[in-house]
Formats: structure tokens, C-alpha cells, sequence
């Protein structure tokens, strides 16, 4: 079945969906709509040019209020809050929500209670939502019944997630210590400024090409909500000014002592089994450059592993941090759409319209 999705944001996640669909020879996911604040022609634009991924695979233009992607069309909508886009109009299942400025399930609520969407999944560790999904890790206790707004949590929460996961079941984890260090991102400035993020941290604001930056996000409480046995986590945050590939860094005590070889089988089985697609590993010296369009969450790198006599453990995983996370909405949005009774796609609309009416 195909489940049809709509983007709210079509910025770097909204154009890497975009781009991972059209792509995909039977994706599973139609993006049927967008809602942009930038017009149609500018939307069409950013998608066919792009400094980081290079020209659009395929062709894009615009007509009117549509996209033409390939030989799909997409209804443009460009309405600034999230409660006035018509999402049902397009028969809109799930709707991705990306802009990064509705990060709060209330607001994300929205696109199903006022555009008559049916789920929702937040692009960020978004503020409270109904369920927080990692995939490998805890996306099987998803509930059609209880939860329509889900968050993946971010990117560094899911490459360090898989990581701890096959450790945890591995060899037991404790004592958990991680470092995520992450690429460039759009809310950063170019010069320093004191507006936006920085007002609440007003390092965020500074210069993106000349600093590493402490960032105080809270990543080792989502690692937790994934993955509960784990107990208490500390962890670091810093934006780094890669313009894109990310670097996860998870250290911990193991229940007995294990050599680098274990570990490294451990990771490389998983890769090729149970967490094929979302663990990926790669034996060839890598710096992050090298994960760009990678689709896992993490890119194992064997060459990072330490272990102690004590039962000490340090491990290394990139990240694409846009394609990778973007992949996993994808999954996520999938996830949700096929567990709906019935999908807007196949849903009969007069029959719906004649019970309405004869209420
Ligand atoms: N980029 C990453 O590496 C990454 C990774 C994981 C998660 N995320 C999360 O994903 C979310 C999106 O990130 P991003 O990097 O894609 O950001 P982005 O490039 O800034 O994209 C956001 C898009 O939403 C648009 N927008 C802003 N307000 C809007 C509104 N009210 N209605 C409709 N569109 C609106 C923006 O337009 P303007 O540019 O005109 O404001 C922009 O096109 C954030 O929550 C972020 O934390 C990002």
C-alpha cells in the first residue's frame, strides 16, 4: 500500500523526503502535499539546486500551485500556521511536520484536528508527544490506538540509540557517557548575532565557520525513553562546522569485560541482521564527509572501538544528519500510515460525506 504524506517545511529535511522519495523506485510514501512560506517557483528552485546533494536527480517545476516532480504533482500550500493548511483536500494521511517551529505535540496536533490529517510525525525531539519512536530500538511499542503525534527523537538520539541497543543486548550497558558532535544547521548565523536561538544560549549565536559550539541539548534523556534499561546517561553536544555528516561517540561499562573484536563482530552482525538499514558498518578509514547520503541512522566505524580490562567500552558511529534522520521519518511515516483503519487514499469520500450529512 501507499501511504500519502504531506511536509510541513520543505527546508533541509522536507527537500531530503522529497528527494529520498523520488528516488526510490517503490518508496511506500506519496508526497502529495507541501506547505511552504516560500513561493511554489522557490520551492521548485530549492529542490532542483542544491549545495550539498548537487542537482535534483530527475526534474522539478512548478505550475500554478503545484509541484511536478518527476511526472508526480504536489498541492503547494503556504500558510503560516499550521491550523489553516487543508491537508484532507489532498487525502493526506501523515503529515510530516519540519518547519522546526511546531516542535510541541499540541501544535503538531493541529494538522489532525484542524487539516484533517490522521497522524503526525514531528522531524525533532519534539516537546510531548503521544510517543517517542526510534527505529531499531523501541518503533515496535508504536499503538494506532494511543499515539497520533510521534517523534523519532533527532538524529544523534538515533545513531547513539543503535549503537547502545546492540551493546545493551550484547554485553548488558551501564554508566552511559556520550558526545555527539553536529554538522552546520540552517538556524545558525554566519556572523555572530544575538537573535533567535542564541537568546536562550547566546554561544548558539555565534559565528558557524569559526567555532565548536557547547549545545545544551538534552540527548541522553531520549536515549533513555528508547531504550529504559540503560540508567542514567551523561552526554556533550556540540555544533561543529561540517556543512554536513555528523559525528556519535557512546562510552559505558559493560557486565563483563569484551575485546575489540567482539565488539566489532557484535556491531557488524547487527548491521547485516536485526538492525540491517538502520546500523550500517564500514571497515575503511572514514572521516564524516564520507557518510554524505548514507541512509542508516549510524555508520559503525570499527577503527573507534576501545575496550578496558575493567569492562570499559567506547564506540564510534557517523551520521548523515540530514539523509539519514530523513530516512527514518520516512520509516516512521510508513509505520503509522499502515496501521490505519482505512487510508485516506482508499477511503470513499461520498459514502463519508452521505453519513455526515444524515446525521
Ligand atoms: N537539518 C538537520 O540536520 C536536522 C536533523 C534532524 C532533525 N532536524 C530537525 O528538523 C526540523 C527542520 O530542520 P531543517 O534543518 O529542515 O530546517 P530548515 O532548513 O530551516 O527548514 C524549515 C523550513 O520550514 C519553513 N518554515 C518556517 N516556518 C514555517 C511555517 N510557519 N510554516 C511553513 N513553513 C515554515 C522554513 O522557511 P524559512 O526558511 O522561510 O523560515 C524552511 O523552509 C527542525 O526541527 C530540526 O531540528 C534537522
Amino acid at each position: 500500500m501507499t501511504v500519502t504524506i504531506g511536509i510541513n517545511g520543505l527546508g533541509r529535511i522536507g527537500r531530503s523526503l522529497t528527494r529520498i522519495v523520488a528516488a526510490a523506485p517503490n518508496p511506500g510514501v506519496e508526497i502529495v502535499a507541501v506547505n511552504d512560506l516560500a513561493s511554489t517557483e522557490k520551492l521548485a528552485y530549492g529542490l532542483r539546486r542544491d549545495s550539498i546533494r548537487g542537482a535534483f536527480p530527475g526534474t522539478v517545476s512548478s505550475r500554478g500551485d503545484q509541484l511536478v516532480v518527476n511526472d508526480r504533482t504536489i498541492r503547494a500550500f503556504h500558510h503560516e500556521r499550521p491550523e489553516r493548511i487543508p491537508w484532507a483536500e489532498e487525502g493526506v494521511d501523515v503529515v510530516i511536520e519540519a518547519t522546526g517551529r511546531f516542535r510541541a505535540g499540541t501544535a503538531a496536533r493541529s494538522h489532525i484536528t484542524h487539516g484533517g490529517a490522521r497522524k503526525v510525525v514531528i522531524s525533532a525531539s519534539a516537546d510531548d508527544p503521544d510517543a517517542f519512536l526510534v527505529y531499531g530500538a523501541n518503533h515496535l511499542s508504536y499503538d494506532p490506538d494511543l499515539h497520533d503525534v510521534v517523534s523519532p527523537a533527532s538524529c544523534g538520539v538515533n545513531a547513539l540509540t543503535v549503537m547502545a541497543k546492540v551493546l545493551l543486548d550484547r554485553f548488558g550497558l551501564s554508566s552511559v557517557n556520550t558526545s555527539v558532535m553536529l554538522a552546520a544547521q540552517g538556524w545558525q548565523r554566519v556572523q555572530d548575532s544575538l537573535v533567535g536561538n542564541s537568546r536562550e544560549d547566546p554561544r548558539l549565536g555565534r559565528a558557524v565557520g569559526e567555532s565548536i559550539v557547547p549545545h545544551n541539548y538534552v540527548v541522553g534523556d531520549l536515549v533513555r525513553v528508547a531504550l529504559p534499561e540503560i540508567g542514567e546517561m551523561r552526554y556533550s553536544y556540540y555544533c561543529v562546522p561540517t556543512p554536513v555528516g555528523s559525528l556519535a561517540e557512546l562510552s559505558g561499562q559493560t557486565r563483563r569485560p569484551v575485546t575489540i573484536e567482539e565488539v566489532n563482530r557484535a556491531m557488524a552482525e547487527a548491521a547485516a541482521g536485526p538492525l540491517r538499514g538502520v546500523l550500517a558498518y564500514d571497515p575503511d578509514p572514514t572521516v564524516s564527509i564520507d557518510v554524505k547520503n548514507n541512509s542508516a541512522s549510524c555508520l559503525f566505524d570499527p577503527s573507534g572501538t576501545q575496550t578496558t580490562a575493567s569492562g570499559g567500552v567506547k564506540v564510534r558511529g557517523w551520521f548523515d544528519n540530514e539523509w539519514g534522520f530523513s530516512n527514518r521519518l520516512l520509516d516512521l511515516a510508513r509505520l503509522v500510515g499502515e496501521r490505519l483503519p482505512v487510508p485516506s487514499s482508499r477511503m470513499n469520500w461520498s459514502v463519508v460525506e452521505d453519513l455526515v450529512s444524515n446525521q
